[in-house]
């Protein structure tokens, strides 16, 4: 089987470069609104998937331990240096299409941000339902296709690909926009029920964000936000899902990427899989499951 193509962000200086001086404050905080509207207060333990330099991290204080899964090493490093050491946190290197993790073993999970660098999304929510314990909750964020300022370009024939059409849509490498159709069908196939969604970013536009107080466009995006139930026309959109399969929660483990052996111990220190004998670093803090 040929493993899918990774939007490789090693090096990056993306939480700089994109969001301290983007000029996305607007952007930060409708986010930080929808998740919090979705997220439970409180819960065990949460997987942070595509968890980057740890931007929205700090929202998730409620839970116990919280996992940042990132296939680049360098952001996690990134987020170890805002985050801290704290035992709250662990940090994992690997790949959202071969999770490193036991089944059933986290009671939330969020993924924002990231499904847009998926050209197989499918498969890596498939991968998240086996972590997922049975009731657990997931909130995904994914870029809509199907935004208005992409209808109009394509009715005024600024824009070929057509927004209403089921499948993905490629506009740079490795940056995938997708129909809310698409994404809701995949999560159901893949045993979700979907609690909940919220159209996010309405006032995605330079000249408005320019021009208007950040306070007023993020209310009025705030007040907007529930018209995700019945339509969802904004580049982003925020779905809340429950797992209605699976095991109850089990204490925490890793699984070998390799070979599929499980439990590993979550150990401090390098893991070795008895099975097939693969080690995996475990350096500063990071463990590193990726296999190259
Ligand atoms: C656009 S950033 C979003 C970071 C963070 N969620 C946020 O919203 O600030 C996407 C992240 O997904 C990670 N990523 C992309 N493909 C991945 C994969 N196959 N496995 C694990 N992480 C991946 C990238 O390394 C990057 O840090």
């Amino acid at each position: 089987m040929t493993k899918p193509p990774i939007c490789d962000y090693e090096g990056s200086d993306y939480q700089k470069a994109f969001w301290e001086e983007g000029g996305r404050e607007y952007e930060d905080a409708v986010e930080a609104i929808a998740l919090r509207r979705l997220l439970p207060r409180s819960g065990k333990r949460l997987l942070e998937l595509g968890a980057g330099a740890g931007r929205n991290t700090p929202r998730y204080a409620g839970f116990d331990e919280i996992t940042l899964l990132d296939y680049s090493r360098t952001q996690l490093e990134q987020a170890r240096a805002r985050l801290g050491n704290s035992p709250q946190y662990r940090y994992v290197a690997a790949d959202v299409y071969n999770l490193p993790f036991a089944p059933a073993v986290f009671d939330t999970a969020t993924m924002i941000r990231t499904i847009h660098h998926l050209k197989e999304g499918e498969s890596a929510l498939k991968q998240v339902s086996q972590v997922l314990a049975q009731q657990a909750v997931f909130i995904l964020e994914f870029a809509n296709k199907r935004n208005l300022k992409s209808i109009l370009r394509y009715i005024t024939g600024k824009q070929k690909w057509n927004p209403y059409t089921l499948e993905q849509v490629e506009f740079v490498k490795l940056n995938f926009n997708f129909h809310p159709r698409q994404i809701r069908s995949w999560l159901h196939q893949n045993g979700f029920f979907i609690n909940r969604q919220l159209s996010v970013s309405h006032f995605r536009v330079g000249f408005l964000k320019r021009k208007l107080p950040l306070g007023f466009l993020t209310g009025l995006d705030s007040a907007l936000q529930w018209t995700g139930a019945l339509w969802q026309f904004t580049p982003s959109v925020f779905v809340r899902s429950t797992l209605t399969q699976g095991a109850p929660l089990h204490d925490f483990a890793f699984q070998c990427p390799q070979c599929g052996n499980h439990p590993l111990k979550p150990v401090l220190a390098d893991i070795i899989c008895p099975q097939c004998g693969k080690r995996f670093p475990y350096k500063d803090g990071i463990y590193d499951f990726r296999l190259k």
